[in-house]
C-alpha cells in the first residue's frame, strides 16, 4: 500500500528522531550527530528544518537558512536526507519543494544546494525543480589556526555558519593567498571547520593548498532564482 507522506516544521521535541535519521541517511559517510547538537540547531530560529514523516516516523529531512554576501542573500539548501527504506518516493523531491516555499515567504530571491559532481540521486532532485548546474568547483576545508600572515589587504567574504553536521566559517571570493590563511585565525575553536568553495581548476585553489587546506571533493552549485 502506498505511504502517505507529511512534511512538517521540525521542532526541539524532534531533536532525537532527527539525530537518528541524519545518521541512518549519511550512514555511508559515518556521520554521528548527537541529540544535543540537533537541539541546539532546532534551537535556531534562522533554521528551517523540515521532516518528512510516513506512518512509521521521521524518514527525511532538510535543513536550510539565509547567508548574505555583501548586498546579496541566499537561502543554503544545507542538508538533505532521506533513510534508505524510504528513498525513490520523491520524499527529497517534497522536502526541497517545502524549504523553497519558505524561502519564498522569507522574501528570499535565490536559492542553492552544493551537491557532490558524482550524486546523481541528489542531481535528479534539483534537476526535477529547475535549479541549474554550475561548473565544477572544488570544497577545500581546514581548521583553526594561527595565521603566518599579517597582510594588510586580505580581501573575502567570511560567514559564520552552525549547521547540522558541524559550525565553523564559509570563505568566499577569496583574493588572495592571504586571504585565505587569514580565514584560519578567525575562530579558535578547534571544532570549527574553515571551508572555501573555489573554481575547480584555479589559483584560488593552490593558495588554499598553500594555506593548509584540504581538498574534499568535487562539487556543482545548484541554483534557482525564486
Ligand atoms: C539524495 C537523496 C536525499 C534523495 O532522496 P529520495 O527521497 O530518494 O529522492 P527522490 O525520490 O525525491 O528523487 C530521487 C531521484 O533520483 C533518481 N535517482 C536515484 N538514484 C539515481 C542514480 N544513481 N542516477 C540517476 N538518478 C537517480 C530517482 O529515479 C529519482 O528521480 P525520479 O523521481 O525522477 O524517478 C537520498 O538518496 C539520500 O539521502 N542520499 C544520501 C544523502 C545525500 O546524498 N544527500 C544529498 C546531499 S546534497
Amino acid at each position: 500500500m502506498a505511504q502517505t507522506t507529511r512534511i512538517a516544521r521540525l521542532n526541539i521535541t524532534d531533536a532525537a528522531d532527527l539525530a537518528a535519521c541524519v545518521n541512518t541517511a549519511f550512514a555511508h559517510e559515518h556521520t554521528d550527530v548527537d541529540r544535543t547538537q540537533t537541539e541546539r540547531l532546532l534551537a535556531l530560529q534562522a533554521h528551517h528544518v523540515a521532516g518528512a514523516f510516513g506512518t512509521d516516523g521521521l524518514n527525511g529531512f532538510c535543513d536550510s537558512f539565509e547567508t548574505r554576501s555583501g548586498s546579496t542573500s541566499r537561502w543554503e539548501i544545507d542538508l538533505l536526507g532521506v533513510v534508505p527504506s524510504a528513498r525513490g518516493r520523491r520524499l527529497a523531491r517534497m522536502l526541497v519543494h517545502d524549504s523553497v516555499t519558505e524561502a519564498k515567504h522569507r522574501g528570499l530571491s535565490v536559492a542553492r544546494a552544493l551537491v557532490r559532481h558524482d550524486n546523481y540521486a541528489a542531481q535528479a532532485v534539483f534537476s526535477a525543480l529547475h535549479f541549474s548546474k554550475s561548473d565544477l568547483r572544488a570544497l577545500w576545508v581546514a581548521e583553526p589556526h594561527s595565521p603566518r600572515t599579517h597582510a594588510a589587504d586580505v580581501k573575502a567574504i567570511c560567514i559564520s555558519v552552525t549547521t547540522l553536521t558541524y559550525a565553523g566559517i564559509w570563505i568566499e571570493d577569496p583574493q588572495n593567498a592571504a586571504a585565505l590563511e587569514l580565514a584560519r585565525g578567525l575562530s579558535q575553536d578547534s571544532t570549527h571547520v574553515i571551508g572555501a568553495v573555489l573554481p575547480a581548476e584555479s589559483d584560488a585553489g593552490r593558495w588554499a593548498e598553500r594555506a593548509g587546506y584540504q581538498r574534499v571533493d568535487l562539487y556543482h552549485w545548484w541554483t534557482l532564482s525564486i
